[in-house]
């Protein structure tokens, strides 16, 4: 996914207030006070100025629900891949990319991050992999790993619920998910880091050549787990994507070829990370803050129906994605505003989520919702996300594993206080001091 980062050094405190004439002129995602509480700018921009030009972050803002629904329609002229690659390693690409060709086994382009027709062969022949079906396969050994790990803090009383639970759940979950051992929260954050740091335009040089270590070490231990499959496919998602084909009319069968593969496993690696952590980062926060949600999901955690809709409403009332970028193909005029070939838009999905002429009361949390499931906090058309059945099952599995553990989860700071991560990708707690007790019986 292009997820675009912000200035680190941007000013924190937005000068003007909502309701200021100037208000929409001054306001920006680069500010830390709009990051922390986005919810004003995105009202202001989807009621006044829907299509809106930041003019710090330098792009134009998509807030309304149904202009990212025009956007995600036609990803052709609104396209995700052409704008990934003019930023990716941004100033160093071709000494990144010998780097990678010398020591990490070669240079794989992201082939998720592109264009139909070529997207449409690689979603096809990759879909298989992540159906519903695929994936309840692997429920069991996911629900391990989460009541393992959350027996293990249950009785501590206290906790950061991003840094000692959301995150390495979410490195546990995926590495089973994917097959492989390496447990090592701490590496598999830094080859992460590496790995976005090319399309956030920050590093220097330096950084750079730091960072292509990094991808090389991932890259190499990835091939390695690869070749395993090639030889031993196992029930596991690098098994399903080294062996994915499809058989055409004619009988010849199609398969990704080795490059491609790499570049697969590395995105779900990545992709699912930072979003999934996010997710169950905020469900902390959400049961923390509403214990009468929490008694309520306690007293049905049995009836699936109702787990389901509760963590639907979850994610579209605490979209883990803020924004995602597309770049222009053309000159186009979308809901009247001129935007020339070239333009760098970002998809708000965490705006077009709250949007109230499709949500009634959209920061409500309201399981009855008629349309409930139709929020974008997995974007929509051909990029909508791959891995959703397995960050559902995810989130729902939590979610019933934590609150059948823990009790009486409540903040140990001024939700004032809470800091969020700067960036405008996702909306994502830093830090998170609770307070519990271990749920006996
Ligand atoms: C709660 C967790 C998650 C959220 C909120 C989320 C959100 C999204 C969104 C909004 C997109 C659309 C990108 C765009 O419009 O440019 C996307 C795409 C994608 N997601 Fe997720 N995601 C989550 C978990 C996962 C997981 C667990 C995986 C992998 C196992 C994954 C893999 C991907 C991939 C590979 C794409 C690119 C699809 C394409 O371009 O065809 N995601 N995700």
């Amino acid at each position: 996914m292009a997820a675009p980062a912000i200035d680190k050094d941007a000013p924190k405190i937005c000068p003007v207030k909502p309701g200021d004439p100037n208000y929409l002129d001054e306001a920006s995602l680069v500010y830390e006070d709009i990051l922390a509480n986005p919810e004003p700018y995105y009202e202001a921009m989807r009621e006044h100025d829907p299509v809106h030009y930041d003019k710090k972050l330098q792009m134009w803002l998509i807030t309304r629900y149904e202009d990212l629904q025009t956007v995600n329609a036609d990803p052709n002229l609104y396209a995700v891949g052409a704008g990934y690659r003019e930023q990716y390693s941004k100033g160093f690409f071709e000494e990144f990319k010998a780097i990678l060709e010398k020591d990490g086994g070669g240079f794989f382009p992201d082939a998720i991050m592109s264009e139909p027709p070529y997207h449409t062969r690689i979603r096809r022949l990759i879909e298989g992999t992540f159906t519903a079906h695929k994936v309840k396969e692997l429920e069991g050994r996911i629900r391990k790993v989460v009541v393992d790990l959350i027996d293990s803090f249950a009785g501590n009383g206290s906790c950061d619920a991003v840094r000692d639970f959301a995150i390495p759940v979410t490195i546990h979950v995926i590495c089973e998910q994917l097959g492989i051992s390496l447990y090592d929260a701490k590496k598999i954050s830094r080859w992460s880091e590496a790995v976005t740091a090319q399309i956030g335009r920050m590093q220097n040089r330096e950084q750079m050549i730091e960072n292509a270590r990094h991808i090389c070490e991932l890259q190499k231990y990835l091939i390695n787990e690869m070749k395993d499959r090639e030889a031993n496919p196992k029930n596991d998602l690098i098994s399903g994507i080294v062996h994915a084909s499809v058989t055409h009319e004619d009988g010849t069968v199609e398969k990704l070829t080795f490059e491609e593969a790499v570049s697969i496993v590395r995105a779900v690696l990545i992709a699912g990370n930072d979003t999934t952590a996010t997710a169950l980062g905020n469900l902390a926060y959400l049961l923390a803050t509403r214990p009468d949600l929490a008694e309520a999901l306690y007293e049905n955690v049995d009836d699936d129906r109702f787990v389901t809709r509760f963590v639907e409403e979850h994610l579209r009332r605490m979209p883990p994605i803020r924004g995602l970028s597309r770049l222009t193909m053309e000159d186009t005029v979308l809901n009247g505003k001129h935007l020339p070939k070239g333009s760098h838009l970002l998809n708000v999905y965490g705006s077009g989520n709250h949007d109230p002429q499709q949500f009634p009361d959209p920061l409500e949390f309201k399981m009855d919702r008629p349309n409930l499931g139709r929020h974008v906090v997995f974007g929509g058309g051909v990029h909508r996300c791959i891995g959703l059945a397995l960050a559902r099952m995810e989130v729902k599995i939590v979610a019933q594993e934590l609150i059948r553990r823990v009790k009486d989860l409540r903040l140990a700071i001024d939700p004032g206080d809470i800091r969020y991560m700067p960036t405008v990708a996702t909306q994502t707690i830093a830090n998170l001091p609770v307070t519990f007790s271990r749920r006996e019986g």
